[in-house]
């Protein structure tokens, strides 16, 4: 696999996170990022109810065919492009990992976890 042929990455957004600092009635905050992402050819969204990572939402996940899983949190409606640069990036990446060089100070600070490829299935 190489940069010029990138696999497609599913983006499963939380909608359902809170921000610490949003009262009870405000609009939620995971609702707000996943409003504010626009995903680009070869980035499918998906709007889930929790990912389990409440205490450090708002939570993003990235999800591509032979490659890392990745989870992240503190996340707010401000860092929608930020996400999406980095699926790009784990779209992008030869062998499946997503580059820390480059990668959105964001995703560097709100990495939760990553989970390795299933195995079998070839980056
Ligand atoms: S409510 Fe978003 S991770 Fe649980």
């Amino acid at each position: 696999m190489t940069e010029s042929h990138p696999v497609p990455v599913t983006l499963f957004v939380c909608t359902t996170c809170r921000h610490p600092e949003d009262g009870p009635e405000a609009p939620r905050a995971g609702a707000r990022l996943a409003a504010a992402l626009h995903a680009p050819e070869g980035v499918e969204l998906r709007e889930v109810e929790c990912l389990g990572n409440c205490r450090r939402g708002p939570s993003v996940a990235m999800v591509r065919e032979g490659g890392w899983s990745y989870v992240f949190g503190g996340l707010d409606a401000a860092d929608g492009s930020a996400v999406v640069e980095g699926a790009l990036l784990l779209g992008a990446s030869a062998d499946g990992l997503m580059p820390w060089r480059g990668r959105p100070e964001v995703l560097k600070r709100g990495l939760i976890a990553r989970i390795p490829p299933v195995p079998g299935i070839a980056a």
